[in-house]
């Protein structure tokens, strides 16, 4: 497409895309890692990444939330580039999209609901403690959350004693509570068993 090179794509108001990657290239030092990527997710899409250990999978979900910044391309996330976002606006693009991260970043010494209700934060002004400090709705949001993964009995547990299956599954519960309109999971199933795999999916 003759905008390749452009980090504003003219074509989003006839065919607007969750995700929009183009001419993408990542390397590390002298290691080149991805090459020339392009990708379009429009909303309502659900795309898997399937590749071998290494391939550059979880590469490619932080170039698209922001961690890292690409050799060359360009990405568009929600209509913004996140490479050429303030610290500001990079915190508001990720209020706006969801991620599961592959090592869970859970708080391993608050329970599984306090870890759920972090996933609000973003759209909360003050700094919260523990699980009585968030605003009833929330609270019962988040033990829905809980609920829709299959952990409601253990909402009181450290998350530390949880196992890693149910430590996956209180993350994608913090990821619900962000009614995101973008979500990206790096291996979101991978310590699961195949029937929790198939109804968190
Ligand atoms: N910060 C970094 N510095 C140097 N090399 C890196 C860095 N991050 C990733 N790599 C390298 O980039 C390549 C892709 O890594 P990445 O984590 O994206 O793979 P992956 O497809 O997610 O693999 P897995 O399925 O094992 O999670 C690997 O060779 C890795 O060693
Ligand atoms: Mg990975």
């Amino acid at each position: 497409m003759a905008q390749r090179s452009s980090p504003v794509h003219s074509d989003d108001a006839q065919d607007p895309k969750s995700l929009d990657i183009r001419g993408l290239s990542m390397g590390f030092g002298d290691k080149s890692v991805l090459r020339d990527i392009d990708l379009a997710v429009r909303p309502g899409e659900f795309v898997a990444l399937v590749g071998p250990s290494g391939a550059g999978k979880s590469t490619l979900l932080r170039l698209i939330n922001g961690s890292h910044r690409p050799t060359g391309g360009a990405v568009s996330v929600l209509g913004t580039d996140p490479a050429r976002c303030s610290r500001s606006q990079l915190r508001a693009l990720r209020a706006r999209v969801g991620f599961v991260f592959q090592q869970f970043g859970l708080v391993g010494r608050l329970s599984a609901l306090e870890n759920v209700l972090m996933g609000a934060l973003g759209s909360l002004r003050m700094p919260r403690y523990g699980a009585g400090s968030y605003p009833r709705p929330l609270r019962e949001r988040a033990l829905q959350n809980l609920e829709r993964v299959g952990l409601a009995e253990e909402r009181f547990q450290r998350c530390d004693t949880l196992s890693g299956g149910q430590q996956q599954r209180v993350a994608i519960a913090r990821t619900l509570m962000q009614d995101a309109e973008l979500v990206l999971a790096d291996e979101p199933v991978a310590s699961l068993d195949p029937n929790a795999s198939v109804s968190v999916l």
